[in-house]
């Protein structure tokens, strides 16, 4: 998968797993929190954000399944697919501000394992989304040692989407995949392609109104 291939490759992900997947996430976990089932004050607070709202999570969802295509193998990735999808939802999903955030991957964590008993979500699925959601924030060696495939993936695809900065990911901050390098320059064009109208034509702005503060 290089270049236009690669895009085409994400494109098809976007369409056919990522934004069908985050818009019954959207409706399910909004029933919860709307409901009262599900109590936490601020979530989903920045989704309309350009920096950290939908659409990163949306590409981080859409970058992690292309490093999980090109990089895990194997005919037995639905299950951690599916806890990449989950990590990127709501990996940034509790964050307070747009700075540093410390606490955001706990938060974040806590977010998704609040969900998780209602909708019926089982460990083998909520365990490994969590545990990369925790894990993002890593820097340095710490990435590198004891995180699972989920996790790997989540932290590379949120650090290849620094691109909507105009930044690269730095090196020695990713994960050894053998798959990021390839999804530089899509990563760029997706920034574009992933903008408030196409999330918001998905359905996934009108769906998950931020719980009460
Ligand atoms: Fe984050
Ligand atoms: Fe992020």
């Amino acid at each position: 998968m290089i270049g236009e291939g690669t895009l085409l490759r994400l494109e098809a992900l976007l369409e056919g797993r990522v934004l069908p997947r985050f818009l019954q996430l959207c409706q399910e976990v909004g029933q919860e929190l709307r409901s009262g089932r599900v109590d936490f004050p601020g979530a989903f607070r920045l989704i309309r954000s350009p920096i950290h709202g939908m659409t990163h999570w949306v590409r981080v969802g859409c970058l992690g399944l292309g490093i999980a295509e090109a990089a895990w193998g194997g005919d037995d990735r639905k299950d951690d697919e599916e806890s990449l999808l989950l990590a990127a939802f709501f990996h940034d999903a509790a964050r307070v501000n747009e700075h540093l955030d410390s606490g955001h991957g706990r938060r974040g964590a806590a977010l998704l394992e609040a969900c998780a008993e209602p909708l019926a979500w089982p460990s083998r699925i909520a365990g490994p989304a969590a545990d990369a959601i925790r894990r993002h924030q890593g820097q340095g060696g710490e990435i590198r040692h004891g995180a699972g495939r989920v996790a790997a993936a989540l932290a590379n695809a949120d650090r290849l989407d620094r691109v909507r900065f105009g930044d690269v990911p730095v090196d020695r901050l990713m994960h050894l995949d053998g798959a990021w390098q390839d999804l530089l320059e899509p990563a760029c064009r997706l920034v574009d392609r992933v903008d408030e109208a196409r999330v918001r034509r998905a359905g996934l702005l009108a769906a998950l109104a931020p719980a009460r503060e």
